[in-house]
């Protein structure tokens, strides 16, 4: 029985293009013409070229970082007293198109100015791979480094994870300024505007115009988003509070609280009133499209459907928790208060707890 090395057939002496050339000849492709933009390295347009990438690399990097700083620093629209805010959306929007274009512009320039220029011709045809061809594959790979000149450029190397290790920091820039900027409040990521809420000091649901809500301006099988009755309780700095405030059929509103029932959950309707965060839990969207003949709430990004009489559990789609509620309750004035926060976090399923 013969055993079959990979790569036997191959001369040991073959250079790394060599055995690029080789497997491109073995799959069909053949390179008619390759020519080095620098066939001999070093020479001072070449490192003239070099630290034009690498500024633009750099660029890149010193935009991203900017780009965290400011959005961290910067004091947003509804902080009182402050009228920097106003630059904020500006100065982000300019070090984010700084941030790409520097590392486009770099990319483009290493491939115009540093690329060999190379035309092959392939012939389409089936290939079932052998081993000899996997380890050509594999070395097509490896010299696609070399290609690159990424070994033998170590400035430019240096230059690309300076530019691109802030623009991985970018991602994180929402989630760590968030709770920076909020320092009193560093369970943000937990409770909303309606925390706080109890019975003995609850928290009226107001529209967007601030005005409170009596019971009966919910039409029977119509809906009406609330949100907390705090001052700034409507704007963007409590954008996960809101709720949609349902009032349902008689009997459907009795299915409902014989559902809360059953797990011990009662006391959290007004009457046949029941409230909901609007924010789906698959990926945020508001979830406001209410079917009042099938008690569905329907989330309009990917179709998520929440059957409101059960508990707002979805149904159908791509969310898999329910939308969290809201206890609500009436006071003694009329008006449809909260007596506490939502019974869990809201927003999408990443929340979710074991
Ligand atoms: S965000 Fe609601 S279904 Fe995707």
């Amino acid at each position: 029985m013969s055993t079959h090395e990979p790569g036997a057939d191959l001369d040991p002496g073959m250079t790394g293009f060599d055995l690029v050339r080789e497997g491109a000849r073995r799959d069909g492709v053949e390179i008619v013409h390759y020519a080095p933009k620098f066939p001999v390295p070093g020479t001072r347009r070449e490192r003239r070229i070099e630290r034009t990438i690498a500024s633009m690399f750099l660029l890149a990097g010193a935009a991203a970082t900017a780009f965290v700083v400011i959005y961290i620093v910067l004091p947003v629209g509804y902080s009182p007293g402050y009228n920097s805010h106003k630059w904020m959306t500006p100065l982000l929007g300019l070090t984010l198109g700084l941030t790409l274009l520097g590392i486009g512009m770099a990319i483009i320039t290493w491939q115009k100015k540093l690329f060999p220029d190379e035309i092959a011709v392939q012939s389409r045809h089936d290939q079932i791979p052998n081993e000899a061809e996997r380890t050509l594959t594999g070395a097509t790979m490896l010299n696609m480094v070399e290609e690159l000149g990424i070994k033998r450029r170590p400035l430019l190397r240096r230059a690309a994870l300076a530019g691109l290790a802030p623009v991985g920091i970018l991602a994180a820039a929402p989630i760590i300024g968030g709770l920076l900027k909020d320092p009193h409040h560093p369970d943000i990521l937990f409770h909303t505007g309606f925390a706080g809420a109890t019975k003995d000091n609850p928290i009226r649901l107001v529209r967007d115009d601030g005005s409170p809500i009596r019971p009966e301006e919910v039409s029977v099988g119509g809906q009406m988003t609330a949100y907390p009755g705090i001052p700034d309780g409507s704007s963007v700095k409590y954008a996960d509070s809101s709720a949609l405030l349902i009032r349902l059929r008689a009997d459907d509103a009795l299915t409902l609280q014989v559902n809360l029932h059953s797990r011990g959950n009662e006391g959290r309707m007004a009457g046949d009133l029941v409230a909901y965060s609007k924010i789906c839990t698959h990926a945020g969207c508001p979830a406001s499209l209410y079917e009042q003949q099938t008690n569905r709430l329907l989330c309009p990004c990917h179709q998520s459907q929440f059957l409101i009489t059960n508990n707002a559990e979805p149904i159908f789609g791509p969310a898999t928790r329910k939308l969290p509620m809201l206890p609500i309750s009436v006071d003694d004035e009329g008006y449809v208060v909260a007596v506490s926060d939502y019974t869990e976090p809201v927003g999408p399923g990443f929340w979710e707890r074991p």
